[in-house]
């Protein structure tokens, strides 16, 4: 009669007791290591460092990253699009031409929002016998989607800390 009322109060009670234990077990594990798939994340994005594109810049007034001549991926990708679609009135560089304004010049008294809206909206200068036309780029994909960009190349070289030419790479893929 005894008997058969204890064995079950006695596995009850082994289980438990093996039960604590592996939750003590679990709870040391998981403070000493208290973030496994942070500390991971950490080590295989500094694995992938060397490979991955270079930082964003964070300084609003500096929107680029120039070390020695070389760019960050935005500010090189500005250049290639600047290439691509203003080159060919605003001359090599920025620096203008008989058509087209310096813009190297004109990024140090324009805002970004300024140089946005005109070149998102395009402006007529009226006030010149010749009519210079900056074409409005708003439906330009290329152009558009790229704008942070172009500006931050521009915004480069008006400010004096990149030189002509084509920009070689921070990530050395040149
Ligand atoms: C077809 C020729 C042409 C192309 C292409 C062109 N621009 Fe222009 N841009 C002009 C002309 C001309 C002016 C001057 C307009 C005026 O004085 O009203 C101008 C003016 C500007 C201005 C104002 C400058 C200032 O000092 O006020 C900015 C900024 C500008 N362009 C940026 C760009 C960017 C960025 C691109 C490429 C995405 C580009 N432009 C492509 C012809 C062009």
């Amino acid at each position: 009669m005894t008997f058969s009322i204890s064995a079950p109060i006695c596995a009850r009670i082994s289980a438990r007791a093996l039960l604590l234990p592996g939750l003590a077990l679990a709870a040391l594990l998981i403070a000493a290591n208290p973030h496994p798939a942070a500390a991971q994340a950490a080590s295989s994005s500094s694995q992938n460092q060397g490979a991955s594109q270079s930082a964003a810049p964070t300084d609003p007034e500096r929107p680029y990253i120039v070390k020695d001549g070389r760019v960050d991926f935005h500010t090189f990708n500005g250049y290639r699009r600047y290439g691509d679609n203003c080159l060919r009135c605003h001359g090599p560089d920025g620096a203008g031409s008989s058509y087209a304004p310096d813009l190297t010049d004109s990024l140090k008294h324009m805002t970004k929002e300024q140089f946005e809206e005109t070149v998102i909206n395009g402006r007529k200068n009226v006030t010149t016998a010749t009519e210079n036309v900056m074409p409005a780029f708003g439906t330009v994909p290329d152009v558009v989607e790229n704008l942070d960009d172009i500006y931050a190349y521009l915004k480069a070289r008006s400010d004096g800390v990149l030189g002509r030419g084509r920009p070689k790479r921070l990530d050395g893929e040149d």
